[in-house]
């Protein structure tokens, strides 16, 4: 089977890219490769992001690899959070934190539709490739579930009655922004 790197120190990212993935890839953690540390993400932009982390690892360890990097868009709140989705309520924040800033900014806003993004940056043989998945919803006026991660429990995709958080890990997946854009990530590296 062959391996691939995934750039990230997220579990839950990790185990979602295994799940969907199983069976076609062997997915490389960065602590297998010995790598600790963080890894700069100081684009404007979600897709920026993204090749800034795919590069920051194959420019050390030369071996093929890709990155995600995902933003959470609220249109009523003029795109936030966004790029900044990890650090919503500032540097430290917890997820709890930048989903209760959420809940608080729009308690008077009736528009809660939103949308996941996620880019996948990969590089194999020293080209640059980006994937993208989306997956449309709205947001929750308070938080429901216990799984998943980030600010799951308040997404509620379009056609569902369940938020991310209150899936299986096995719904989530195939239906979520990173989900899709890992699917086409597969489709590219098998073809
Ligand atoms: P990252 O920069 O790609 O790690 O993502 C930014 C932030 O978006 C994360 O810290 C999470 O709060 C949020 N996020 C990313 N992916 C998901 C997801 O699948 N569900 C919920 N929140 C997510």
């Amino acid at each position: 089977m062959q391996k691939i790197l995934f750039v990230t120190n997220n579990k839950h990212k990790l185990q979602e890219a295994r799940q969907i993935l199983s069976g076609k890839f062997e997915v490389l953690s960065l602590k297998e490769i010995g790598f600790e540390g963080d890894i700069p993400e100081t684009q404007p932009t979600i897709e920026g992001n993204a090749i800034q982390k795919v590069r920051f690892i194959y420019d050390r360890y030369k071996t093929d690899c890709f990155a995600d990097d995902t933003g959470l868009i609220v249109s009523a709140l003029g795109g936030e959070p966004g790029v900044y989705s990890a650090r919503y309520a500032g540097e430290n924040a917890t997820f709890e934190d930048n989903m209760n800033l959420l809940l608080e900014k729009m308690k008077d806003i009736k528009d809660r539709k939103a949308y996941f993004v996620t880019v996948i940056a990969l590089i194999k043989d020293g080209k640059l490739y980006t994937f993208e998945g989306r997956v449309d919803g709205v947001i929750t006026t308070t938080p429901r579930g216990e799984k998943g991660f980030g600010y799951d429990p308040v997404f509620l995709p379009d056609g569902y009655d369940k938020t991310f958080a209150e899936m299986t890990a096995e719904q989530k997946n195939k239906i979520s922004h990173r989900g899709r854009a890992l699917e086409k990530l597969a489709g590219f590296l098998l073809k």
